[in-house]
């Protein structure tokens, strides 16, 4: 199956609904963001499809990920829910297809949704498949499930103030690219003094800085904002290189603090 590669960066659609998301989404395809992250979870698959319709670009150059939830890991349940993600996108295919975590407390076994997965792409309803919030343990075992086909990703939260460094490594070494949600940790970062400092030193945003350290690590990033200026400055960070100090300083800024944790996750490495 050919298609573009995962752009690094991508453009996250949580709580851009309607008509504001619709635009919001269109001012990022206007930036110039080519990946757009939307979830059956977050109900934006059809804001993300109008707004794709409205940019007039050929569909091969937008990256769209979709991810399927929990509720549609039933036997039988997920090519039907993925073929519905579809039709609200107005796509034959998604270029992603994630799963969006592991089933609640553990309650299903991979080995009832992985395969799913790995059907949906042999069917050609999604292009490449990968998952998110999966521990390395989970990780893993879908890959033993898989038996060779790739993941793309695991999707985790990861940013400098959250560095999650055990199971991005994890991930890298295992050929996963990390995609980092929470990559500006939810507008958080420029709190930090080290973050403003390094900003300063580059004429840019504290965000901008966050995005530019994830990228040079190899990950792909996926922030969100509902306004224009911020959409246009996140994707900014494109242009900043870090100094190998640079990014030895925000290695060191890592609080450990999870912010997205349900207490029916899993059992974070
Ligand atoms: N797989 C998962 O379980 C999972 C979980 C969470 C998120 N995600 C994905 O990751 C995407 C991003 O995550 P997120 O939305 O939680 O966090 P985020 O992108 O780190 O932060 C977004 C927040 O930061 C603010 N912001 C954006 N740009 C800014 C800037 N330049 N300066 C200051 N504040 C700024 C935004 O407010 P304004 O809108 O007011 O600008 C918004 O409140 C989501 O949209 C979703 O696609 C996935």
């Amino acid at each position: 199956m050919q298609g573009m590669d995962m752009p690094p960066l991508g453009f996250g659609t949580y709580g851009r609904k309607g008509a504001e998301g619709i635009d919001a989404i269109g001012c990022a395809l206007e930036t110039g963001y080519r990946h757009l992250d939307t979830a059956q979870d977050y109900d934006t698959e059809a804001e993300v499809g109008e707004a794709m319709r409205r940019s007039g670009l050929p569909r091969g150059e937008v990256f769209v990920t979709t991810k399927v939830r929990p509720a549609n890991f039933g036997p039988g349940a997920l090519i039907p829910s993925l073929e519905r993600s579809c039709e609200a996108l107005g796509l034959e295919q998604v270029d992603l297809a994630l799963i969006h975590w592991p089933a609640p407390n553990g309650e299903r076994p991979l080995s009832d949704y992985i395969p799913q997965l790995a059907e949906a792409r042999e069917r050609g309803l999604a292009r490449n498949i990968g998952v998110s919030n999966f521990t390395i343990a989970l990780l893993d075992e879908a890959l033993e499930i898989l038996g060779g086909v790739p993941l793309l990703t695991n999707q985790v939260e990861l940013n400098p103030l959250f560095r999650n460094r055990k199971l991005a490594d994890h991930c890298t070494a295992r050929g996963v690219t990390v995609t980092c949600y929470q990559p500006i940790a939810h507008g958080r970062i420029g709190e930090d003094p080290v973050m403003r400092e390094i900003a300063e030193a580059h004429g840019a945003t504290p965000e901008q800085v966050a995005l530019a350290f994830e990228l040079s690590r190899g990950y792909a990033a996926i922030p969100t904002s509902g306004k224009a200026e911020r959409i246009k400055a996140n994707f900014g960070a494109l242009d900043i290189q870090l100094t190998e100090g640079e990014i030895d300083r925000i290695e060191g800024l890592d609080r450990g603090q999870r912010s997205i944790d349900p207490d029916w996750g899993p059992d974070w490495d």
